[in-house]
């Protein structure tokens, strides 16, 4: 009989590796002293001039108070995200790189390392079988209402009279300290509008080791056969993120919980469960791989180092047999994982090149290791070799 284990726990089943806290942030901090250089300074005075409200929005106000190093700046203006961008550009001088995307209403400058996108304030109405908007003129309160996540709608205000002032219409700073993924309105619009925040919904989660708010993770699971518009790409964008966190199991469960896994990933699925014959059990697949790689996870950073343990089992449950003198066997399930990477790497559009190839050969040999923790030595082993140097 076939059994699936259960681990409605939202971390990491085994108590392997220590959680990563991030530092706390202090609730009173000056917001202003964050914004005390030239950049923002001319931006605000650009915004004044041209008479239009400017803030900054999203990813870079939650890492100020996260402590999280942030380098792209997006700045929302009520009005022309283009214009301001223009003047914005011209106040820099020589240095300052302008793109605008009139399409999208929005505009780059680049200057030096620094990168602002402008976008003007919007409104935005979806169809249903596409993530592409329509999208009109708003007011700050409706671009903030259209944004992913509470921890991602928070904006600053750069304008003079109001420099450095927080908008935080959902309380998103109280879902920073309380570790919450929360949406700002209800979640089955906000995950159905655009199904790949179900994915960055599990990524934020997995990265920041934050939870995912009951209402908000009950949405994901509704509304998770809408993650079929998504494109392969952008999957396997926070795939990647996923498996880049301190412990990528956490994301994986997560997607397992809400039932996304089956439908992005089946091949990790059907490494779950335990089938017992006469008293002899094998290991449950899934919860093991993903101990492995979270166990990889606090040697390296290789991201194809991460994905060869994740896949390093992924030929058992074609090679599964039960043979009565032995027990449960899977032979030869490397040399069938050998041959799943490719067609795995071309289905999910992971890079087809030396990088699968890596993955492809770490699949191959990865049994033939005579240690205890035979896919973790290994993988070291591959790095003292400086097998990573070449990727
Ligand atoms: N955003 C959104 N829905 C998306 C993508 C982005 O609402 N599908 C909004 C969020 O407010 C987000 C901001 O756009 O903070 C910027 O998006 P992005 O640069 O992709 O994300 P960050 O939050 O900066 O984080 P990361 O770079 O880690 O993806």
């Amino acid at each position: 009989m076939q059994a699936k284990i259960q681990f409605n726990c939202v971390i990491s089943p085994y108590p392997a590796q220590k959680i990563v806290n991030l530092p706390l942030f202090k609730m009173n901090m000056e917001l202003k002293e964050h914004f005390n250089n030239k950049i923002f300074k001319l931006i605000s005075e650009t915004a004044d001039e041209l008479g239009l409200e400017c803030y900054v929005v999203g990813g870079y106000v939650r890492d100020i108070f996260l402590k999280r190093p942030s380098k792209d700046i997006d700045v929302v203006v009520v009005g022309s995200g283009i214009e301001m961008a223009q003047a914005f550009g011209r106040k820099l001088g020589r240095g300052a790189h302008v793109s605008v995307f009139k399409n999208f209403g929005t505009a780059q400058v680049k200057y030096h390392d620094t990168e602002v996108e402008f976008v003007g304030a919007r409104k935005e109405s979806y169809s249903h079988d596409s993530r592409k908007p329509v999208v009109e003129d708003g007011t700050l309160e409706d671009d903030q209402n259209r944004r992913d996540f509470t921890i991602n709608a928070m904006a600053v205000c750069l304008n003079k009279a109001r420099f450095g002032e927080l908008v935080d219409p959902f309380n998103g700073l109280d879902d920073l300290k309380e570790r919450t993924i929360r949406t700002p309105l209800d979640p089955d619009i906000t995950f159905s509008d655009d199904p790949l925040r179900m994915m960055r919904c599990v990524r934020f989660a997995t990265q920041l080791n934050f939870y995912i708010d009951d209402t908000t993770f009950e949405a994901l699971s509704r509304n998770k056969e809408r993650i079929h518009i998504i494109s392969k790409e952008r999957i396997a964008d926070e795939l990647n993120k996923i498996l880049l966190a301190p412990i990528p199991s956490k994301g994986f469960i997560e997607l397992d919980r809400c039932g996304l896994l089956p439908l992005i990933f089946p091949e990790l699925v059907a490494l779950q469960g335990v089938e017992t014959r006469n008293g002899r059990a094998h290991k449950d697949n899934f919860y093991h791989t993903l101990e492995v790689v979270d166990n990889i996870s606090k040697h390296t950073d290789n991201l194809w180092l991460r994905w060869a343990t994740l896949l390093h089992d992924i030929g058992k449950p074609r090679t599964k047999r039960w043979e009565p003198r032995i027990g449960w066997t899977f032979h030869n399930h490397n040399f069938i994982g050998e041959k799943m990477v490719p067609d795995l790497f071309r289905k999910m559009k992971l890079p087809m090149n030396e990088k699968m190839k890596y993955v492809q050969k770490l699949s191959l040999i990865h049994i033939s290791e005579p240690t205890r923790q035979a896919e973790i030595s290994y993988a070291v082993f591959c790095l003292k070799k400086k097998k990573r140097d070449s990727l």
